[in-house]
């Protein structure tokens, strides 16, 4: 209903009248004046007088209501996509943890959990995830995918590329991808992905994607110690960004990747990732665990796995670890 009269505002770009309001969508004015409340306290800023009724003055730059509007079935033409469900929250502790229990409950395929604020953000290999609120995306898709668990790795890969993608196209910021799956810009942090699942030795039952972005957070809203290693799109750019723009166009991004996998394999994905992919032909540092590795990251097959070149000669695959560029 709120994204019904959303729709008539903006179609109108004037006074609507209450009478108006209340045929189009065949509720009562007074019911009409609690919609109109429940939208302001989101955030919308609406204008009332009670000769010409209301008008839309501005849109908040982060809204559930916004998101639903861009990702529709029409813009899919199909009932499973990715954000025809969608959880908006004020504050969470993770979205992923939020969404692994969803999902649990049952949540379909392409359930999206977003939050303006973590309070126990969650990065890979344990670390802490830095999640200030009003300022940057942390979101979590569940996908149930007919793959093993040995390709979940696809679905990270999916969400790196359409984050570099929709970041791209919302923005015009170009983005690179770290191997396996940070967003950087000339090396800086912007961005990471954890995935989470649950699976039988042959199947995925359900898969949380994890997706944070730093979009209008100040250096000033990290710690001190990754000040130097981290960056946010506001930073790059000069400008804020919206991040439900941001966030419309990462899931336009998912939903045409996700349908490329089904339909073609993951030749394309993995090709599109490599091109992204800011490592390959330079010198780094790996951790494997407690392992310290130092070679030239020579390339990626076809599971995605990272081919080290060491300084003996022989080459080395990793599945995972942690990336430090040497130059
Ligand atoms: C990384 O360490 O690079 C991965 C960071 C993933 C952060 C996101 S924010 C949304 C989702 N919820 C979490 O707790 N973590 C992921």
């Amino acid at each position: 209903m709120l994204t019904e009269i959303i729709k008539i505002f903006k179609e109108k770009s004037d006074y609507v009248s209450g009478e108006e309001m209340s045929k189009k969508l065949g509720i009562t004015r007074a019911a009409i004046w609690k919609k109109v409340k429940e939208l302001r306290r989101k955030g919308y800023v609406i204008k009332g007088s009670s000769a010409k009724g209301y008008r839309l003055i501005k849109t908040p730059e982060f809204s559930a209501e916004e998101l639903r509007m861009i990702i529709s079935p029409e813009s899919f033409n199909k009932g499973e996509f990715i954000g025809r469900e969608l959880v908006f929250l004020e504050s969470v502790d993770s979205t992923n943890t939020f969404a692994m229990e969803l999902a649990e409950k049952g949540s379909p395929h392409g359930t999206i959990v977003i939050a303006d604020k973590q309070t126990k953000g969650k990065g890979r290999l344990g670390r802490t995830w830095v999640s200030p609120p009003k300022s940057n995306i942390y979101m979590s898709a569940i996908m149930r995918p007919e793959i093993g668990p040995k390709d979940a790795t696809l679905l990270t890969v999916m969400a790196a590329v359409a984050c570099a993608e929709g970041i791209k196209n919302s923005s015009g910021l170009d983005v690179r991808i770290k191997w396996p799956n940070d967003l950087v810009v000339y090396d800086k942090k912007l961005g990471g992905i954890l995935t989470e699942m649950k699976s039988d030795p042959d199947r995925i039952l359900f898969a949380v994607v994890g997706i944070g972005i730093n979009v209008n957070a100040g250096l000033r809203n990290f710690p001190p110690d990754i000040r130097d290693t981290a960056t946010s799109v506001k930073k790059e750019l000069g400008k804020a960004q919206s991040r439900t723009a941001v966030v419309a166009e990462i899931l336009k991004s998912m939903n045409r990747w996700h349908d490329i996998l089904a339909k073609e394999g993951k030749r394309p994905l993995i090709e599109e990732w490599k091109r992204r992919l800011t490592t390959l032909g330079r010198k780094v540092r790996v951790f494997v665990g407690s392992e310290s590795l130092t070679g030239i990251a020579e390339d990626v097959d076809g599971e995605g796995l990272l081919i080290l070149r060491l300084p003996s000669g022989a080459a080395r695959k990793i599945s995972s670890g942690d990336v430090t560029m040497l130059r």
